[in-house]
């Protein structure tokens, strides 16, 4: 019977970061990028790492952590 645990689901992954923010989120202008936006994981929760697809939003609310992902963005024209 194999045993798995469920705490490491539970704990919140950013003791101590910027804990006064909702949710930690930054951004870097990159010229070269051919999207407008692109969001990286940072809660190592998502689907489809290492893009975010929004589940740090349920993270947070499960542990009160404040992660979110690092946004590349083109620069607007
Ligand atoms: Fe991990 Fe959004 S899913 S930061």
């Amino acid at each position: 019977r194999r045993v798995v645990s469920v705490r490491a689901e539970v704990q919140a992954i950013n003791p101590e970061i910027r804990k006064s923010e909702d949710k930690v989120v930054d951004s870097v202008v990159v010229s070269e990028l051919s999207k407008p936006l692109t969001a990286y994981c940072r809660c190592w929760r998502s689907g489809t790492f290492p893009l975010c697809d929004g589940s740090h939003v349920k993270h947070n609310k499960a542990t009160g952590d404040n992660v979110g992902p690092l946004l590349l963005k083109k620069p607007k024209e």
